[in-house]
């Protein structure tokens, strides 16, 4: 199959993801949160890549049970999948905020072994490259977890619609659609960033497994377009069949599409 990577035109596999559909959201997180704890207990250095957002909460509590019931998350490596810019670190609204809420300070994991981009870097561009070389020095990544952004953005990380198969982490500009869909975590919609630092789809596919968690109707149009329309970059999410070890693990809201 040819798959569009922007202005070239690359012959490329295509693989089809398995679809894990559960009646209930919560069993989402059950057994998202089953496939990384077997992979944390079966190498306890392992290295994830980690969404943020409304659908993996469920997901951290989750992984926070299983550390008070003994699981060791000491020399676990956290890569996250993106940050707005410029956001304080401080500023509740910021994915920094978000994970030492939800998973950092609520388990043993090391600061040190946590990395996400950094909103209050001075330069957007230069945080992304040293972003992007830590990631490329740390690899491989064992299992990345995303989840999808709404309706027909069909985003994953920040990357909009437009980004590439090739596309590494960089500096975005956030859509519309997005900031609008984001406003939900902000106290006035005027306080969304205008942009954001994300790993690219390169950066993504290059993990050795991938998750896709999605919940809800919100989500279906985007679910059935990343997994069954034309690979491109009109809908980034697609890209994700060119890997070939990734799993959509779905309500049955979100697939009801399929
Ligand atoms: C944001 C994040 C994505 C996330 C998406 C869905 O745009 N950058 O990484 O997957 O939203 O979030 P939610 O789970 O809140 O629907």
């Amino acid at each position: 199959m040819i798959v569009n990577k922007g202005r070239n035109k690359k012959e490329k596999k295509i693989f089809a993801p398995k679809a894990m559909v559960f009646a209930k959201s919560q069993d989402v997180d059950c057994h998202t949160a089953l496939i990384l704890i077997r992979q944390i207990r079966k190498k306890p250095d392992s290295i994830l890549t980690l969404p943020t957002g409304v659908t993996p909460i469920g997901l951290y509590q989750k992984l926070t049970e299983a550390f008070e019931q003994g699981l060791d998350f000491k020399r676990l490596k956290i890569f996250n999948l993106d940050e707005y810019w410029p956001i304080r670190k401080d500023n509740s609204s910021s994915y920094a905020s978000y994970m030492l809420n939800n998973l950092i300070k609520k388990t043993n994991l090391k600061k040190e072994n946590w990395q996400i981009p950094n909103g209050e870097a001075g330069d957007p561009y230069q945080e992304a490259e040293r972003y992007d070389f830590l990631l490329k020095n740390t690899q491989p990544v064992d299992i990345a977890v995303v989840g999808i952004g709404p309706e027909k953005t069909c985003h994953i990380g920040f990357n909009e619609k437009g980004s590439t198969l090739d596309s590494r982490t960089r500096y975005v500009f956030l859509s519309g659609e997005t900031r609008r869909a984001n406003a939900v975590f902000f106290n006035n919609p005027e306080e969304v960033p205008k942009g954001a630092i994300t790993q690219g789809i390169a950066n993504i596919l290059e993990a050795e497994k991938i998750l896709l968690m999605a919940k809800g109707e919100v989500k279906a149009w985007g679910v059935k377009r990343a997994l069954k329309g034309l690979i491109n970059s009109d809908a980034p999410a697609s890209f994700l069949r060119c890997h070939q070890n990734v799993i959509f693990i779905l309500d049955k809201k979100a697939a009801v599409f399929l």
